[in-house]
C-alpha cells in the first residue's frame, strides 16, 4: 500500500514513521522546503522521544521518504492522510485553511480510488462537510472514501504513544476503506489493541470527548487544590487517594497552573461553539475554560500576595513549555505569567531546558538565561511552572545562598517539600499551604532577609551574572 502523509507536524510525522513501521510505503509531505530538506538531511525538526531512530531506520530501508512536491508524491497513493495544523481562532473557531487547501491540492493529483483519512483534528461536522465539498470538485466516476481517524498522542511521547495507544478509531461508511485502514493498523490489532468501527460523526465526537474528559480532570483537580488552599489540606494527597478509585484512575490528576498546549485548550473551545452553533449550551465546557482561565490568573495572585508590589522585584522562572519534555509554549501557563509578571514591573529571568528560544519569540522583553542557577541568583523569589525532572535534581542548598529571599513557588507540586524546608526555604505549592499561613511566613523571610543584606555590604548584581544570553 502507498500512504502520503499531508502534514509533518508531531502528529503526521510520527503517524507517517509507524505507519512506515508497519511495512507500508510512505511519503510524508510538506509545503515547508525547509523542513522538508531537513528531514532529507536527516535532521528531526521536533523534540520527540525515539523519533530520530524511527525516521533513521524506514527511510534506510526505503518505505520513508519526505517531499515538498505534493503533486509528484500523491499519484499511486491508496491513502492520503490530513495531518495539517488546525489551529484555533478567536470564539472557539478552527482555521480551516491549510486542511482545505490540503485536500484540494490531493484531489488535484489523485489517478485512481482514494481513502481520505482526516487525522487532523476538524470542528464535529468537518468528514460530512467535506464529503459534500469532494463530491462538488471531483468527477462523479471518481471514488473517494472519507475516514475519519483521530489520533491520542501526547507530545512528548508521541511514539511510544502511536505504537502502544488505548484503542483505535475509524470512522466512516465505506466497508472497502474500513478494510484498509483496519490493513494499515494491523500490526496494532494482532497485538490486541482495540479497533473502534463507527461512523465519522462519532469519530470525530470521540476525540472531543477525549480531550474534553482530560481537560475536565485537570479542572477538576485544580478546583480541589484551590479548595485545599482555603482548608488546609493537601492535594497530592486527595488526588493519590482519588486515583486509588478503580472508576475515577489515576492520570491526569496533578493539579497544577492549567492545562495548555495546541491541544486541549483549543479542542474544549471548538467543542463549546461547535454546540453553540447546533443550539446547545455545552455547560461543563464553558465551565472548564472558566476554570483554567482561572488557574493561571491565580498564580499571578498568589505572587502579588506574597512579594506585596511587584514593581523591580526579581523573579526567576523555572520552566515554560506548556508541559515537560517538549520545546513547545503553545498556551503554555507560563508565558501568560512572565507577561503578566513582567507587565507589573517585576524583574523577570526565566530558564527552561528546551523551550527558551519559541519563549523568547513570544515574549522578547524578559532575560532569558542557560540554567536554572543563574535565573535563581538574587531573585525574590522563583516560580516553577513546567515539571522538567531536571529541577528536582537541582543544588538547593546553592540556590538557597544565592538568593535574595529563599522562597520557592512550586506551581506543578513537583520538588521535595520535606527537603526544601530543612535547607531554609519558604516553600509554596498548589493545593498545599494555606494562603494565610504564606503571607505570615514571607513576612518573616522579608524580614531575614533584610538582616542579611544589613550585616553584609552590598552584592554586585547585574551583568556580572554567569549564563545570561
Ligand atoms: C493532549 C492529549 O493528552 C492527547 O491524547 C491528544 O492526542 C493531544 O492532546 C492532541 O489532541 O493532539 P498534549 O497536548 O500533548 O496531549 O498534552 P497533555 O499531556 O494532555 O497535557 C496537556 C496539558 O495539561 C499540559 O499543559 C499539562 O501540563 C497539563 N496537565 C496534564 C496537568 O496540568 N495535569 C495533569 O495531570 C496532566
Amino acid at each position: 500500500m502507498k500512504i502520503t502523509v499531508v502534514g509533518t507536524g508531531y502528529v503526521g510525522l510520527v503517524a507517517g514513521a509507524c505507519f512506515a513501521e508497519f511495512g507500508q510505503k510512505v511519503v510524508c509531505v510538506d509545503y515547508d522546503r525547509q523542513k522538508i530538506s531537513q528531514l532529507n538531511a536527516g535532521e528531526v525538526p521536533i523534540f520527540e522521544d525515539g523519533l530520530e531512530d524511527l525516521l533513521t531506520r524506514n527511510v534506510a530501508a526505503g518505505r520513508l521518504s519526505f517531499s515538498h512536491d505534493l503533486p509528484v508524491a500523491v499519484p499511486g497513493s491508496d491513502v492520503a492522510v490530513i495531518a495539517v495544523g488546525t489551529p484555533g481562532k478567536s470564539g472557539g473557531e478552527t482555521d480551516l485553511e491549510h486542511f482545505h487547501r490540503a485536500i484540494s491540492d490531493v484531489l488535484a493529483n489523485i489517478d485512481s480510488r482514494l481513502i481520505l483519512v482526516i487525522k487532523s483534528t476538524v470542528p464535529m461536522g468537518t468528514a460530512a462537510r467535506t464529503r459534500e465539498w469532494v463530491k462538488q470538485i471531483t468527477n462523479p466516476d471518481q471514488r473517494i472514501d472519507i475516514v475519519s481517524n483521530p489520533e491520542f498522542l501526547r507530545q512528548g511521547s508521541a511514539v511510544n504513544d502511536f505504537l502502544n495507544p488505548d484503542r483505535i478509531i475509524i470512522g466512516g461508511d465505506s466497508r472497502h476503506a474500513l478494510r484498509l485502514m483496519r490493513e494499515v493498523y494491523g500490526p496494532l490489532e494482532k497485538r490486541n489493541i482495540p479497533v473502534v468501527l463507527t461512523s465519522n460523526e462519532t469519530a470525530e465526537m470521540i476525540k472531543y470527548a477525549a480531550n474534553t474528559f482530560l481537560a475536565l480532570k485537570i479542572s477538576y483537580i485544580n478546583e480541589i487544590a484551590n479548595m485545599c488552599d482555603h482548608f488546609g489540606a493537601d492535594v497530592t494527597k486527595v488526588a493519590e487517594a482519588l486515583g486509588m478509585d478503580s472508576r475515577i484512575g489515576p492520570s491526569f490528576l496533578e493539579a497544577g497552573p492549567g492545562f495548555g498546549g495546541s491541544c486541549l485548550p483549543k479542542d474544549v473551545k471548538s467543542f463549546v461553539n461547535s454546540s453553540k452553533k447546533r443550539g446547545y449550551t455545552f455547560r461543563l465546557g464553558k465551565a472548564i475554560i472558566s476554570a483554567n482561565a482561572y488557574q493561571r490568573r491565580a498564580v499571578v495572585a498568589k505572587v502579588k500576595s506574597l512579594l506585596g508590589s511587584l514593581r523591580g522585584k526579581r523573579i526567576a522562572i523555572l520552566g515554560l513549555a506548556f508541559k515537560a519534555n517538549t520545546d513547545d509554549v503553545r498556551e503554555s501557563p507560563a508565558m501568560y505569567v512572565i507577561k503578566r509578571l513582567h507587565h507589573s514591573g517585576a524583574k523577570v529571568r526565566a530558564y527552561d531546558p528546551a523551550a527558551s528560544a519559541p519563549a523568547r519569540r513570544e515574549v522578547p522583553r524578559i532575560q532569558y538565561v542557560n540554567d536554572a542557577y543563574a535565573a535563581c541568583d538574587g531573585a525574590d523569589i522563583a516560580v516553577l511552572l513546567t515539571a522538567w525532572d531536571e529541577f528536582r535534581n537541582l543544588d538547593f542548598s546553592r540556590i538557597h545562598q544565592s538568593m535574595a529571599q529563599p522562597i520557592i513557588y512550586d506551581t506543578r507540586n513537583a520538588l521535595n517539600r520535606d527537603q526544601l524546608g530543612k535547607l531554609g526555604f519558604v516553600y509554596f505549592a498548589t493545593g498545599r499551604a494555606t494562603l494565610g499561613d504564606a503571607k505570615q511566613h514571607v513576612e518573616t523571610v522579608a524580614a531575614v532577609a533584610r538582616k542579611k543584606r544589613k550585616a553584609k555590604p552590598a552584592r554586585k548584581r547585574g551583568p556580572a551574572i554567569a549564563g545570561i544570553n
